[in-house]
């Protein structure tokens, strides 16, 4: 482990004392167990509806998001990720793509946080999304679609020089057709791995949703020969019925690898 993971991992377990750990999550999972929220079906709500608002009551890592101040319950696997693989850690500079509404910027925000944080004036996180996302102090939030061609050029223009990190949780809506969902996700994770490999300086980090059974050979190849190490992860928070899973790309060989 070098020293800069080792330094992380102090970081990281200053950080988790304050931050909703998952004995937490899972302490409201028991509570929650014993007071299972049902749900009236109400007139007019689709029956898709009704389920999935008594999946988010139920749900033990929503009730931990809120009460931490998460966005979103997503944070819990960015914080899953990188206690297992330690790439985010102080004053690295990290982008988020797919970042609404912001569980995954808080994180790296509250992780990266450090005395060579923003030294430069120049943004610590940088924030992508096609969606509006609310400001987090810290975060320089663009709306723009990942897909259009420009995007890259115009975020680039506002990294001032390589950055550590490049994460990606981007995914379309689901449409329930296998082949379409696969094709969509391998579509904005191959635009986020272009995108890294342009941006990240050497030994740099990449993160990104994939769909389970399904990295792409080409893209898997790709990553093996532009990183040091290729892994996949399903961290807990990730709904065991999804077929979400993570790639997580380590130590960046530079361009032209
Ligand atoms: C699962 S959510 C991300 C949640 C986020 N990581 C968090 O912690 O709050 C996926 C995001 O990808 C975004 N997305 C999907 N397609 C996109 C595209 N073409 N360009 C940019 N963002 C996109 C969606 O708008 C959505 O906000």
């Amino acid at each position: 482990m070098s020293d800069r993971q080792k330094s992380n991992d102090r970081t990281r377990g200053r950080v988790d004392q304050s931050g909703p750990a998952r004995g937490e999550a899972s302490q409201d999972a028991r509570g929650e167990r014993l007071l299972k929220k049902k749900v009236k079906s109400a007139r007019g709500r689709k029956i898709s509806s009704t389920l999935w608002l008594e999946r988010q009551l139920n749900d033990p890592y929503v009730a931990a998001a809120k009460k931490a101040g998460y966005r979103s319950r997503a944070a819990f696997k960015l914080i899953e990720l990188d206690d297992r693989f330690g790439f985010l850690s102080s004053g690295a500079r990290v982008v988020d793509l797919g970042a609404a509404p912001g569980g995954w910027s808080q994180i790296a925000l509250k992780r990266t946080s450090g005395k060579n944080a923003s030294m430069d004036g120049t943004p610590h996180i940088l924030a992508v999304d096609i969606q509006v996302m609310e400001p987090i102090t810290g975060v320089l939030a663009l709306q723009l679609d990942f897909l259009d061609p420009q995007t890259p050029d115009e975020v680039q223009r506002h990294l001032g020089g390589k950055v550590d990190v490049v994460l990606s949780d981007m995914a379309a809506p689901a449409t329930g057709h296998k082949p379409t969902d696969h094709v969509r996700i391998i579509a904005l994770c191959e635009a986020a791995l272009n995108f890294a490999i342009h941006v990240l300086r050497p030994g740099g980090h990449f993160v990104a949703k994939v769909l389970q059974g399904g990295t792409e050979r080409d893209l898997l190849l790709k990553m093996k020969n532009s990183f040091h190490s290729v892994r996949h992860a399903k961290p807990k928070a990730s709904r065991a019925e999804s077929a979400e899973v993570y790639v997580v790309a380590l130590g960046f060989k530079g361009q032209g690898a």
